[in-house]
């Protein structure tokens, strides 16, 4: 049965799937490089790649003969055996990063769990007794909707029906270093923060925050935790958006991008973390299976190249100023690092999401009223031009 017309398959989801998100009005049918194509046979400039997933945009060779090649192999095994593309994805991981060990998972909302879980594994082992079950997160900080991410992710609206969470969180300001001194103390065990908030509105830390935020760490001896899981890879125009403080954490949660589409989590661990770590301590069916992993090194060493990292750097820093030029009076400001971008309005995201379609333009919100932009990372100086003349055409209405 092939569904391929736009009523058909509105009814068939109006009637079967479970209503938890708000759908565009069209059905998606294909990709290529930046561009999505409906079942109408309209194009839109993606300005969203599935929530800041696709980082290599669509229809990528190498991609695209890494998945088959190595689904035609082996998809899956569990991780109870050993597969050469799990082992040599993690080695690259550990090779271009702070980590000494990975373990893999499935989202992102999975990755912070096993943050969490060998976070506290790790005060079991080295401070055992003492009462140190304190989580620290941050106001419009998203850390995903499984309990424990949830419970590190204030927002009343995702957190009340699901009570009781997770004890001992408590939310600090975000770039309030004196608050956060205030709050982390002997009692915590873990800090967990991005270093660029994405569903919060793109907000970017200071490096003094991240530097300050190292430093209480160190002083209680807490597990710092950076939820790169939208703003890592490359995303930033640094492979790891905490470069630009100078720090590293003791863990990193990574996932969206990192195998171009294909759902996949991965926590990055410190080799003191990872030494209070026993067989059995957490576990996973599908993470990190050859598939994924095979999709994820193409991924991985695409995005790590320096040329690549500055060609991110250089259109992000194009469409930020090309927004900033437009002058339209809903911008209220442009902030973010990068292709990772917010646009705070006077009016509501959702508004010029909405009209977006309408001009062929694919764009999300980051909250009320900014409009998020986290396009495929292949984008070029000549689909930066459309996207500023399609929103300044939006702008105007
Ligand atoms: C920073 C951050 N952490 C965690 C998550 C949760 O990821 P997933 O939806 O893959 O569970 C998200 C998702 O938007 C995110 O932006």
């Amino acid at each position: 049965m092939t569904l391929t017309t736009m009523p058909a398959v509105l009814d068939l989801d109006a009637q079967c799937v479970l209503h938890t998100y708000t759908r565009a009005p069209f059905v998606l049918t294909h990709g290529e490089g930046v561009y999505l194509y409906d079942s109408e046979g309209r194009r839109y400039l993606d300005l969203a790649a599935g929530i800041a997933v696709n980082a290599l945009g669509y229809g990528d060779p190498a991609l695209l003969a890494a998945i088959s090649q190595q689904a035609a192999r082996l998809i899956h095994v569990s991780n109870l055996y050993l597969t050469a593309p799990q082992a040599e994805l993690a080695a690259r991981l550990c090779a271009l990063s702070f980590a000494g060990k990975v373990f893999f998972c499935n989202s992102g909302a999975e990755a912070n769990e096993a943050a969490i879980k060998l976070a506290r594994k790790w005060v079991y082992a080295n401070h055992p007794g003492a009462g140190k079950t304190g989580l620290v997160a941050f106001e419009n900080g998203f850390h995903g909707r499984t309990i424990g991410a949830l419970s590190v992710t204030p927002r009343p609206r995702y957190q009340d029906p699901f009570r009781p969470l997770l004890p001992d969180v408590t939310i600090a300001p975000f770039n309030d270093l004196e608050a956060a001194a205030g709050i982390i103390g002997p009692d915590t065990c873990a800090v967990i923060v991005e270093p660029v908030q994405g569903e919060g509105g793109v907000h970017v830390a200071t490096p003094e925050f991240l530097q300050g935020l190292r430093a209480l760490c160190d002083a209680h001896d807490a597990v710092l935790i950076f939820d790169e899981v939208q703003c890592g890879m490359g995303r930033t125009g640094m492979l790891w958006a905490h470069q630009a403080s100078g720090v590293t954490p003791d863990i990193m949660t990574l996932a969206k991008p990192l195998a171009g589409g294909l759902p996949i989590g991965a926590a990055l661990i410190s080799d003191r973390i990872a030494a209070a770590i026993e067989v059995g301590d957490h576990g996973s069916t599908f993470g990190g299976g050859p598939l994924v992993a095979s999709a994820a090194r193409v991924v991985l060493e695409r995005i790590s190249d320096p040329a690549f990292l500055r060609h991110v750097e250089a259109m992000g820093a194009a469409l930020r100023d090309g927004l900033a030029a437009l002058r339209a009076p809903q911008i209220v400001e442009v902030r973010g690092r990068g292709l990772m971008i917010g646009v705070e309005l006077t009016v509501p995201a959702a508004e010029v999401v909405s009209a977006g379609y309408a001009h062929g333009l694919i764009m999300v919100s980051a909250g009320p009223n900014v409009l998020r932009l986290v396009p495929p990372l292949i984008l070029e100086q000549v689909h930066v031009d459309e996207a500023l003349e399609k929103l300044d055409a939006i702008l105007r209405g």
